[in-house]
Parts: C-alpha cells; structure tokens; sequence
C-alpha cells in the first residue's frame, strides 16, 4: 500500500522516468555489453516459437503446463468501445493503482469516472491529473450511484473499514471490480462477503501502478492475473478480460482469487522484497564483520546485482546470466545455490503457511488499522534509510555517471 508521500516521489520518478534519456555508458554497462553471450540456438528457437505461439493463439506452453492467456491484440479500441458503450466505470480510490488504471481508461475514451473522499489527498492529485469535480470527478457515494462497473481500488486496510456503507450501494445490475484477491478471500478478517447478485471480478497488475501507466504510454502492456469469483450474468471473465486490456494490460493471466492473493502476498514478502531485502542484509553484514569496507561490500552485495547480474536475469533467464559471467563465478555460484534452496525452502514453507492461514492478512490489517500507521510506517522507513548499507548505497549511485 503506497502512502500518499511515496505517491507523490514516485509522480516524481514518473516524470523522469518518461523525460528523454541520454544513452548513458557506464562501468557497468561496459562490462555487460563486453561479455554479453550470445543465445544458443535452442534458446532462439524457444523464444521465437513462444512468441509465434503467443499471438493469436490463446494456450501457451509454460515449461510443459499449457495455460490460457489473453491479450491485447484481440481487443481493438472500437470493440472496448463498443463493449462498454452502455457502462459507467467508477473508479474508487486514486492511489498507485487508481491513478495508472484511471488514466489508462479516460486514455482508452471509456467513460469513467473517479470516487474519492472530498478534499482528501486522492481528490487534490485527481484534479491535479485532470478530473473535474462534478463531471468526472465525485465522493465515493455519488460515484458508486452512477456506476454500473464498480472499480474498488481503495487500500485493501480501507475496503475493509468502508464496506459497511458501500455494500448496500451494490445493487443487482452492477460489476464489482478489485485489483487484489485480499478483500472477499479473507471475508473472516475483512468482513467483505460479496453481494450474492452480481458479477464479482479481479484485475490484478503484476507491478506498481505507476508502471501500468508508463507501459501504457509506451505502447506496451503490463502482464496482470484475471478471476472471476462470482458470475451471475454468464459474462464476468469476457468482462475481466475487457477490463483487463482497457486499464492497460498486455498479456492477461487466468487465476483464481485465492491463488492470486496467496501468490501475491506470498511473493512480496519473498523473492520480490522481504527475503531480498534479508539476503542483502545478511551478506552485507558477514561482509563488513570480516573485515571489507562499506563500498566493497555494498558494490559486491546490491549494485552489482541490481545493476549488473539482475537485469540480464530478467533479459534472457538465469542460463544466461551465469554464461554472462566468469568461469569462476559460475562454478561457485552453481554449487552454492543448492545449499541456499534446501536452506531456505523451509522458511518459504512457513512463509506460505502463513499466508494461507489468514496470519499475514491479519496483522496486514491491525497495522493499517492503528492511529498512528503513518508515523509508525515512517518511523521504519528511517530506520532503513539510516542502515550502513543502505546509506552506503546512496553514497555509491552518487558516484554513477548519470548522478555525478
Ligand atoms: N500498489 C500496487 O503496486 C498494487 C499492485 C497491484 C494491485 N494493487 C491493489 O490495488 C488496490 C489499490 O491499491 P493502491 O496501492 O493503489 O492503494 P493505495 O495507494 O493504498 O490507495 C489509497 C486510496 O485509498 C483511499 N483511502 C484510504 N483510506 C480510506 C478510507 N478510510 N476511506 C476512503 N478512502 C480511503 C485513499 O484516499 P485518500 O487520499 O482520501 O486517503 C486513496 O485514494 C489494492 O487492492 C491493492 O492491493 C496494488
């Protein structure tokens, strides 16, 4: 859950994300370039047949598990429009997610309309972002009324808090809409249970919704999961899928809400942040305790990774990386990824459990519920700011070309 401060520097780091950039060659970039391998013809051959299988075919192989994905392509602008000649999308909420979903469909000429509190944060950024108050820009209880597609992008903490006073608002007729599996599959703690007579679906972006509005600008299309959890009208996955293209997705993933929320809450605290986040830390630490200084074990623990190794990870696979390096690198880093998967899987496993069982979500929601979450969330974030490693970090991008 982004705060409104991060809201705000990441509207930042948009706008120089989207400014033209000078090709930069750094140090970094140097290395990659001189040791790039070049793919293995088998590699080719996979790649391209995944992209021949991919367009206008909707069963893709993944690593032998053939799953259905839908996408953009089938979804000209004039059929959106026409799909949606009749709807009125209210877009509660103007977060990450409300800001790149809202815009993409004003963009895509959908009539949709934005409900937030008034005078809140949300409303002042909406109109800052051009929405009218009293023509596309409402509170959340005049939005919800003229709405037939509620889009429920209000923080998961919130959806929670306001059910109460929304629910009555959905009436038979209308679509509720959720970017998160969060809200209807802990029912238990989120006290969300669904209205039995309408369509109940999900759109989740795999990524920011700052980056749902940059790939839309460029003219791509980020990856999201779809689901339906309740299809009264016979039409709610043709309706996810619709929506899905229309806020801005590429390549659209079918899943369930369950498996959506599981894997998303499951990874975040994973892979994608918190074990990184621990790996970091730890490998920083035994670093500095044997002796290196802050730049040697900063540079050999996060700038080479993010800079280097990881990207060419997310380029072509992990095959690649290791044939991008040395053949020193290589033979240690494949002998010693073994012992880290068998020590690690354990703690994956409790992590999963607890995801499952309600433990994550439940703590996820006393925290949002405190008074004081957002001095508390600050608080934290200090802390992190003022690690050595991290204002190592800071020390090390300053000396990065593009900085210096
Ligand atoms: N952020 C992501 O990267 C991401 C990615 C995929 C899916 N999602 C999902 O998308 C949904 C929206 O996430 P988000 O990150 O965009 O949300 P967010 O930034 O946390 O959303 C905050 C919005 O909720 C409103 N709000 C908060 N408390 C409220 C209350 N008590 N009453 C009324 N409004 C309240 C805020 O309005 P005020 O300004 O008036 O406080 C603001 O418009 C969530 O279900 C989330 O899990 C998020």
């Amino acid at each position: 859950m982004a705060s409104q401060r991060s809201n705000r520097a990441l509207r930042l780091a948009l706008r120089q994300a989207t400014a033209p950039r000078v090709q930069q060659r750094t140090f970094v970039s140097a290395v990659n370039a001189a040791s790039r391998p070049t793919l293995q013809p088998a590699q080719k051959a996979a790649a391209s047949a995944f992209v021949q299988q991919a367009r206008g075919a909707k069963t893709v192989d993944f690593a032998g598990d053939k799953e259905k994905v839908f996408e953009r392509a089938d979804w000209p602008r004039e059929k959106l429009l026409e799909y949606f000649k009749n709807d009125t999308l209210a877009l509660i909420g103007y977060g990450s997610q409300g800001h790149g979903q809202g815009l993409n469909l004003r963009d895509n000429g959908l009539n949709v309309i934005i409900g937030v509190r008034k005078d809140g944060t949300s409303w002042k950024e909406a109109q800052q972002d051009g929405w009218v108050p009293g023509t596309n820009l409402f509170d959340i209880d005049e939005a919800i009324g003229k709405g037939t597609i509620i889009m429920n992008l209000l923080s998961d903490a919130a959806q929670s808090e306001t059910w109460p006073h929304i629910k009555p608002m959905l009436t038979k007729g209308k679509t509720l809409y959720f970017s998160h599996g969060f809200s209807p599959v802990f029912k238990d703690q989120t006290k969300v249970e669904v209205p039995k007579d309408i369509d109940v679906i999900l759109v989740a972006p795999k990524g920011s919704g700052r980056t749902v509005r940059t790939l839309f600008r460029e003219g791509r299309g980020i990856n999201s999961s779809i689901a339906v959890f309740q299809d009264v009208t016979g039409k709610a996955e043709e309706k996810a899928i619709a929506l899905g293209v229309a806020v801005g997705s590429g390549y659209m993933y079918k899943t369930t809400f369950e498996k959506e929320v599981y894997s998303d809450l499951y990874g975040e605290r994973g892979c994608l942040m918190g074990g990184i986040h621990g790996m970091f830390l730890a490998q920083y630490e035994v670093l500095r305790e044997r002796g290196h200084s802050p730049s040697e074990a900063f540079n050999e623990t996060v700038e080479e990774a993010t800079q280097s190794l990881y990207p060419l990870i997310g380029q072509n696979g992990m095959d690649y990386m290791y044939a991008a390096c040395s053949t020193t690198a290589r033979r240690g880093a494949i002998d010693w990824s073994k012992k880290f998967k068998d020590t690690l899987k354990p703690v994956f496993e409790e992590l999963y459990d607890s995801v499952k069982t309600g433990k994550e979500t439940q703590r996820t929601m006393e925290y949002a519920g405190r008074k004081d979450y957002r001095e508390a969330f600050e608080k934290e974030m200090e802390e992190i700011r003022n690690m050595e490693i991290w204002r190592a970090g800071k020390a090390v991008r300053s000396l990065r070309p593009e900085n210096a």
